[in-house]
């Protein structure tokens, strides 16, 4: 039956506000609720073997990988290269044996995705997938399957498959700790605990919309846009800017905030407003210290954080908008919402074609 959108405005719109249910609807095939457990469809090759992961994807989908980079090496202590695929094919990558190979696409149809995938699938490497069509070419190509039930998304902007790719990715990195004998019941426990709070906390991070609609209308008349982010929210500022850019056509990047006294900080002035994503967390202060930065040279700064006395952190900012308080595990799916949102309504002040942006396409299925 034709997919409709309902009471929304735009696909786009809707698919932002499923997320509770679609993440829930994916964890619920990764976790034993009762024993508290991460489980896996059936593995036939050996999971606590695996000695390097070469992650590979296209656009959020890579974001969402270089998310899992950091999950994979703090929790299963693997370490990891992730990739776009339209480099890793042609940069004649290392693939040691032993080696896992791990493809994220909404689709499972990516034409640079799935020539990567066949790549090493020729070098040997053990192949996995992550990917919401489960019918597609790269599902059916996969030793290990990794499905997210998103549902079908229409919105050419990937919103709901990059939490629900989280939530499966989080999962999978914490498995792997658990085979590899460095995760105990207890912790495992915890983060099964955590990734269950995600729900509620993407739900509160969605009572929001009214604040960030407002919030757009700063944005809107801005030529470029930097957002911030550290660890591994600095992948969802790369994609909080790439969604800007997307549907709103606002030039937006995305950098680590360490970095930005290395260059971006040379174009702040009062015309280009600056995202920060702080969640609270051992990172916190070093990224408000970089916020000072770019507020001492007259930046105009929306603040995202869940910090206890956000108001004072966020003194002299343009916006703050506050979190639910959540564990730094799950801060990248939660906050993922507000960059979405803002995007979306960015979008929608200026009166752009939110579901279908000028010049891209849902599924690139040609080099
Ligand atoms: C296109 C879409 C993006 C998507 C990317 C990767 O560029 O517009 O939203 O993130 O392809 O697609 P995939 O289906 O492989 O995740």
């Amino acid at each position: 039956s034709a997919i409709e959108k309902g009471n929304y405005r735009h696909f786009m719109q809707k698919e932002i506000f499923e997320q509770p249910v679609v993440v829930a609807q994916t964890l619920r095939s990764y976790i034993r609720q009762l024993e508290r457990r991460i489980s896996l469809p059936q593995i036939d090759f050996d999971l606590s073997e695996v000695k390097r992961v070469t992650i590979v994807a296209c656009g959020t989908s890579y974001y969402a990988g270089m998310v899992a980079k950091y999950w994979f090496e703090q929790f299963a202590r693997v370490p990891v290269d992730v990739d776009v695929a339209s480099e890793f094919r042609y940069r004649e990558p290392v693939l040691e044996k032993g080696g896992l190979s791990l493809f994220i696409s909404q689709s499972g149809e990516t034409a640079d995705t799935l020539a990567a995938l066949r790549h090493c699938r020729a070098e040997g490497q053990t192949i996995a997938v992550v990917v919401n069509v489960p019918t597609s070419t790269m599902a059916r190509e996969a030793d290990l399957l990794l499905p997210t039930h998103a549902g079908p998304e229409v919105g050419v902007a990937s919103t709901k498959a990059f939490t629900c790719q989280l939530a499966v990715l989080a999962a999978l990195a914490a498995r792997l700790a658990v085979v590899k004998g460095l995760m105990d019941r207890d912790e495992e426990n915890q983060v099964v605990q955590h990734l269950l709070e995600s729900p509620a906390a993407l739900n509160a991070a969605l009572g929001h919309d009214d604040d960030i609609a407002a919030m757009a209308h700063l944005i809107a008349p801005a030529r470029d846009v930097l957002y911030l982010g550290r660890g591994p929210d600095y992948p969802l500022a790369m994609e909080g800017a790439l969604k800007l850019k997307e549907i709103s056509y606002i030039h937006a990047e995305g950098y680590a905030s360490g970095e930005m006294k290395h260059g971006p900080i040379a174009l702040i002035d009062e015309a280009v407003p600056v995202i920060v994503l702080a969640p609270s967390g051992p990172l916190f202060e070093k990224t408000v210290s970089n916020m000072q930065e770019v507020r001492a040279r007259g930046g105009k700064i929306v603040l995202i954080s869940d910090a206890e006395g956000l108001a004072e952190a966020g003194e002299g900012c343009m916006a703050t908008l506050e979190m639910p308080k959540v564990h730094p595990l799950i801060a990248p799916l939660v906050y993922a919402v507000p960059v979405q949102l803002l995007a979306y309504h960015t979008a929608c002040a200026k009166g752009t074609d939110v579901d279908q942006p000028r010049n891209l396409a849902k599924s690139v299925t040609v080099e």
